[in-house]
């Protein structure tokens, strides 16, 4: 069995599609555990649902990030996962985590990298008026949404499309893609 952990810092959709379909595939990978950064995060009531064990490592009961990443660093190791998902993951990995877990961490993006890294990428795309955009699923480095690209997915901005449904549909394509890509990885 290959064992996956997610990060995930809020709402936890993509988190909840990668359970689902890890199940169902029944491709020999399980969610080992969710971890998580921030006790509200409704990933927690995700994942309690699906009966995934969590992990609350609440950031701001940390008294420096050195702390709270050293944290993570332990829980990591001590579960040893195949692989390490970054889904809506709110914070920059330290170095001394991505070396230690190198080409094992993925996390997935909504635009197409290198275009609108950071935050609020789908409405900064939607607001420049770009034709189209979609998601990258990438390996993550020290940067931010800088790592190697491993898979992107392209759709067209509609006219007169409301933003709404913009982020809909990006996060349906999400939601069908990620869970693909990691099985891909860990079965290739
Ligand atoms: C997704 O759009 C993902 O691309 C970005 O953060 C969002 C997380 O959504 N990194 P959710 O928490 O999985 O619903």
């Amino acid at each position: 069995m290959k064992r996956i952990v997610v990060l995930a810092s809020g709402n936890g959709s993509n988190f909840e599609a990668i359970v689902r379909y890890m199940r169902k595939c029944n491709c020999g990978i399980e969610v080992e555990a969710l971890i998580t950064d921030n006790k509200e995060a409704y990933a927690i009531k995700r994942a309690k649902k699906l009966h995934i064990p969590t992990i609350i490592l609440n950031y701001s009961d940390f008294t420096s990030k050195d702390k709270y990443n050293h944290a993570l660093l332990n829980k990591l190791k001590e579960i040893s996962p195949n692989l390490i998902v970054l889904a809506g993951y709110m914070r920059i990995l330290p170095s001394y985590i991505v070396n230690e877990f190198k080409g094992r961490i993925v996390n997935i993006h909504p635009s197409l990298l290198p275009s609108f890294r950071g935050l609020n990428a789908i409405e900064r795309a939607y607001k420049k008026g770009a034709k189209c955009t979609g998601i990258t699923i990438h390996y993550v480095d020290e940067g931010v949404d800088t790592g190697k690209i491993i898979e992107q997915r392209c759709i067209r901005i509609r006219e007169d499309e409301a933003l709404l449904s913009l982020e809909r549909r990006i996060h349906r394509l999400e939601h069908f893609y990620y869970p693909r890509v990691i099985k891909n990885l860990l079965t290739e």
